[in-house]
């Protein structure tokens, strides 16, 4: 049973035709051909990507071409943020998240929307608000306008994002200053009500660690010891190549999973550059001062990285593929290297290399390992 197919039984007809026409263009890759990383991987996981505005726009064929080719899931990157969708307290903005939508139904894809509940990117009167009524209202409109809008269109929601401290203990945030912990639990019971197809999922960073990944566990069983619905988690997955736990990502997998419920890689990329003060994850509000000695591949990226970097890649997908039951999705934070936010991310102006993609929209070393994990047994 191939496991990316029929996310939309209205979409199918598009998705087999557009495969039809895939397939016989697309080129071989391997002795077994083949053709792409979502035919790969189709009888494992989902393998998705994060798409930008000049994606949703389709305003560069190649990169559309691969994007069709090689994934059968997306997430919005930013467009679908509080900050962005729903700017003023009675204004939104659904005119990208309209064509992000139908870029997805019409190309037969997993549609992800990410994400309702975050601290970050938040529109500047949300963050202001200082009483539990004006919260609750907030939360309230804008789950039902956001999420209902697209019921049954899209196919999971990040309900709440990065709720968690590095320690395990809840973020004090604007939604925990006001409404206490059961933010969460109202976060998730208002999308189950406004879109009860989507599969519900909290999202974050660092949870397979140790501390964090207690927090999570603790936060996901109380969900559930209260009738909440909550489908999965979703491990963002911002890592590096010279610090890689494969041993708690692998423990985290099978205690997430234990759970009941599934486990998806929702942000993946392996930075290659030095980490200022060994910062581990994506706090997106940190920032640190720029210098060369912190951007040492600026013009491009020895070949020797380029291994590494495939090496640890192969690590990884050999444990996905080892806990394929448990995974629903793994999703790459960007199309290429070029439009990935580690170029910016803890430090400004930085040229990384973290995607399976190059600049020019080529496979790496890095895409041929992945690949060879299904071809070579
Ligand atoms: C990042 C985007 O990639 C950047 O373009 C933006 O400037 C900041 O946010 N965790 C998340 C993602 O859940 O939404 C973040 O995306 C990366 C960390």
């Amino acid at each position: 049973m191939k496991k990316s197919m029929n996310y939309h039984k209205i979409a199918k007809p598009f998705y087999s035709a557009f495969l039809f026409c895939a397939l016989s263009v697309s080129p071989s890759v391997g002795q077994n051909k083949i053709q792409s990383l979502k035919s790969a991987y189709e009888d494992d996981f989902l393998i998705g990507t994060a798409l930008g505005t000049e994606h949703i726009l389709e305003r560069n064929e190649k990169a559309n071409r691969l994007i069709k080719r090689e994934f059968n899931a997306i997430t919005p990157e930013n467009i679908m943020k509080s900050q962005i969708i729903h700017p003023t307290p009675n204004h939104y903005n659904f005119d990208l998240s309209d064509k992000y939508v139908e870029y997805g139904l019409k190309n037969g894809m997993y549609i992800v929307g990410h994400t309702l509940i975050w601290h970050s990117q938040l529109p500047a009167f949300a963050g202001k608000i200082k009483n539990a009524d004006s919260l609750r209202i907030f939360m309230t409109e804008h789950i039902n306008t956001v999420a209902g809008r697209y019921a049954g269109k899209i196919n999971s929601w990040d309900v709440v994002n990065e709720a968690l401290n590095e320690d395990g203990t809840l973020r004090k945030s604007v939604f925990l200053n006001n409404l206490g912990e059961d933010y969460i639990k109202n976060a998730f019971d208002l999308a189950a009500k406004a879109d009860p197809h989507a599969a519900l999922y909290y999202n974050d960073y660092n949870i397979e660690q140790p501390a964090k990944r207690k927090g999570a566990i603790e936060l996901i069983r109380k969900l559930q010891a209260g009738g909440t619905k909550i489908d999965g988690v979703g491990i963002q997955g911002h890592w590096s190549i010279h610090k890689l736990n494969l041993q708690e990502i692998e423990t985290s997998i099978i205690e997430f999973s234990q759970l009941g419920i599934k486990v998806a890689f929702t942000e993946l990329d392996l930075s290659v550059l030095p980490n200022p003060w060994d910062l581990q994850g994506a706090d997106v509000n940190q920032r640190f001062a720029e210098s060369p000695a912190m951007n040492p591949y600026k013009d491009s990226l020895p070949d020797s990285i380029q291994t590494v970097l495939a090496n640890r890649y192969t690590d990884l997908f050999k444990l996905f593929l080892k806990h394929r039951d448990k995974i629903s999705r793994v999703t790459f934070w960007g199309v290429d290297d070029s439009h990935s936010w580690l170029n910016g991310f803890p430090i400004r102006n930085r040229t990384n290399y973290p995607l399976l993609f190059d600049r020019a929209l080529e496979p790496k070393k890095a895409y041929q390992a992945v690949i060879n994990l299904k071809t070579t047994k």
